[in-house]
C-alpha cells in the first residue's frame, strides 16, 4: 500500500515508519512525506532516506482550512496514495479531508486514549498522578483524538518523572506501536467493527 506520512516537525515517528517499511515483507511502502511547515526537520530526514517530499504550507491559504486540505488531497491523489499516516502533524483536519480518507488515515497520539485527548498530554498525566501512560494509534475521525483505536502501548509513570522524561519514555513506545499499526492497516487486518468505534485485528 502506497503510504504518505504527514508531518509538522522532527518526524521521529516518520523515521520509525520509514525504517519498518524497508523490510520488503512490510505491507506498506512510504512513497511520500508532506509537511505543512517548510522548515520541518523531518523533510531533510525523509530526503536522506530518498523519500519524495512535498510542502503544503497552511499559512499560504489565509486561514481557509478547506483550501489547504484540498491542496493536500491533490498532492496525495497525484502520488496515488492509498494510506495516510499523521505523525507529529499539528493541524486539526476538517471533516472534508477526514471523510475523504475515512478508514485510510491514521494518527498517533501521545496518551492512552480516551484519556488526555488534545495537547500537553504528559503534563496532564503527571498532574493527574496516573501510574500508567502511553500512546495510541487510531483511525482519524471527524472528532479530534477519538477514532477507532488500532494499537496502544503503555509505560509506567515514575515518581521523579518530568514531562520531558515521561515524553521520552512514551516516544520510545510510539516508535514501536506505529509500525505495528501501519502493518495491521496496510495488510487489511485492522478493521473497524461495523457501526461501532472499535477497530479489531491486533490478534497477537
Ligand atoms: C510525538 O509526541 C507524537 O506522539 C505526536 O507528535 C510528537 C512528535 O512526533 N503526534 P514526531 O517526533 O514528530 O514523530
Amino acid at each position: 500500500k502506497k503510504t504518505a506520512i504527514l508531518i509538522s516537525g522532527r518526524g521521529s515517528n516518520m523515521g520509525a515508519l520509514i525504517s519498518a517499511a524497508m523490510d520488503p515483507a512490510f505491507p506498506a511502502e512510504i512513497s511520500l512525506v508532506i509537511s505543512n511547515r517548510p522548515d520541518a526537520k523531518g523533510l531533510e530526514r525523509a530526503k536522506e532516506f530518498g523519500i519524495a517530499t512535498a510542502v503544503v504550507d497552511h499559512t499560504e491559504y489565509g486561514g481557509d482550512r478547506q483550501a489547504f486540505e484540498r491542496s493536500v488531497d491533490e498532492v496525495l491523489k497525484a502520488a496515488k496514495i492509498d494510506l495516510v499516516a499523521l505523525a507529529g502533524f499539528m493541524r486539526i483536519l476538517s471533516p472534508y479531508l477526514v471523510n475523504a480518507w475515512a478508514g485510510r488515515m491514521i494518527n498517533i497520539h501521545p496518551a492512552l486514549l480516551p484519556s488526555f485527548k488534545g495537547l500537553a498530554t504528559h503534563e496532564r498525566a503527571l498532574e493527574e498522578g496516573v501510574k500508567l501512560h502511553g500512546a495510541t494509534v487510531h483511525f482519524v475521525s471527524a472528532e479530534m483524538d477519538d477514532g477507532p483505536i488500532i494499537t496502544q502501548g503503555a509505560v509506567p509513570v515514575l515518581d521523579q518523572d518530568t514531562p520531558d522524561s515521561l515524553a521520552a519514555r512514551v516516544l520510545d513506545v510510539e516508535h514501536k506501536i506505529y509500525p505495528k499499526a501501519l502493518q495491521l492497516v496496510a495488510s487489511g487486518k485492522a478493521k473497524i467493527k461495523g457501526g461501532t468505534k472499535v477497530a479489531t485485528g491486533d490478534a497477537d
